[in-house]
């Protein structure tokens, strides 16, 4: 019995022991791949098989690092792209490739690019959704510079005003992409189908009392 004990109490306290961790010392880790787990990154080529063969747990005799991957190019996880072919989106389109420009210059560029969404009710309501999420801040819930942002600072277009209200939906598509004078870039918050969406809605909404 009391060797029982003594082991039981001699166990513990080595788990304990070897728990100890601080500063440079990890401590002692049991299952380590738990802690090291090797994500396939797209770029990464560990071509040394036996790059961190101490935390292996892997059966196939490979260190736990390595990963890189021999009927890709340059070992890459990552395939590379089809030569000579431009990614499209969901969608099937191709990037938008108009830079940013002048506001004068904003209908020249856009000249002749349409919409190509349709107008369904679930679009409306969509783009109602992302125009108070990304722009209601600064145009306001009517679009007529009435947001919180335009209480504070001069200079917020007023979308109903004779500037705005003939402006076509490749206009707002291209001024939401680039910015443009005081307005920034929302190309990066909003994607390019959910920026045809905000289009759709700010003439909707051009059109309200
Ligand atoms: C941080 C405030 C702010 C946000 C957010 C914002 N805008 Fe603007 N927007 C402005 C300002 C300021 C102007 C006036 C720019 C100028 O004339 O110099 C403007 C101008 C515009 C114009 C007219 C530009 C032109 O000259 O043709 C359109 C269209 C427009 N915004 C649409 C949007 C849409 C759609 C969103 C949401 C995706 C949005 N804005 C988000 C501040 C903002």
């Amino acid at each position: 019995m009391r060797i029982n004990n003594f082991i039981a109490f001699a166990s513990a306290a080595v788990m304990v022991w070897g728990c100890k961790a601080g500063g440079d010392n990890p401590g002692r880790e049991y299952a380590a791949n738990m802690y090291h787990s090797v994500a396939y990154e797209p770029m990464s080529q560990v071509t040394d098989e036996s790059a961190g063969t101490w935390v292996n747990s892997l059966d196939n005799g490979r260190g736990e690092y390595f990963n890189s991957n021999k009927y890709n190019p340059y070992r890459m996880n990552m395939r590379e792209p089809a030569p000579n072919t431009v990614k499209r989106n969901a969608y099937g389109w191709l990037p938008y490739r108009n830079k940013r420009v002048g506001k004068d210059s904003v209908d020249i560029v856009t000249a002749g690019m349409k919409n190509p969404l349709d107008s369904t009710k679930e679009i409306l309501a969509e783009g109602k959704v992302l125009y108070e999420t990304y722009c209601k801040h600064c145009h306001g819930a009517k679009g007529e510079a009435d947001g919180k942002v335009s209480d504070k600072y001069a200079g917020v277009a007023n979308l109903k005003g004779d500037a705005y209200v003939a402006i076509s939906e490749a206009h707002i598509f291209q001024v939401i992409t680039h910015g443009a004078g005081l307005m920034g870039s929302h190309g990066s918050q909003v994607s390019p189908e959910d920026r045809w969406k905000i289009a759709k809605y700010v003439k909707a909404l051009q059109k309200q009392k």
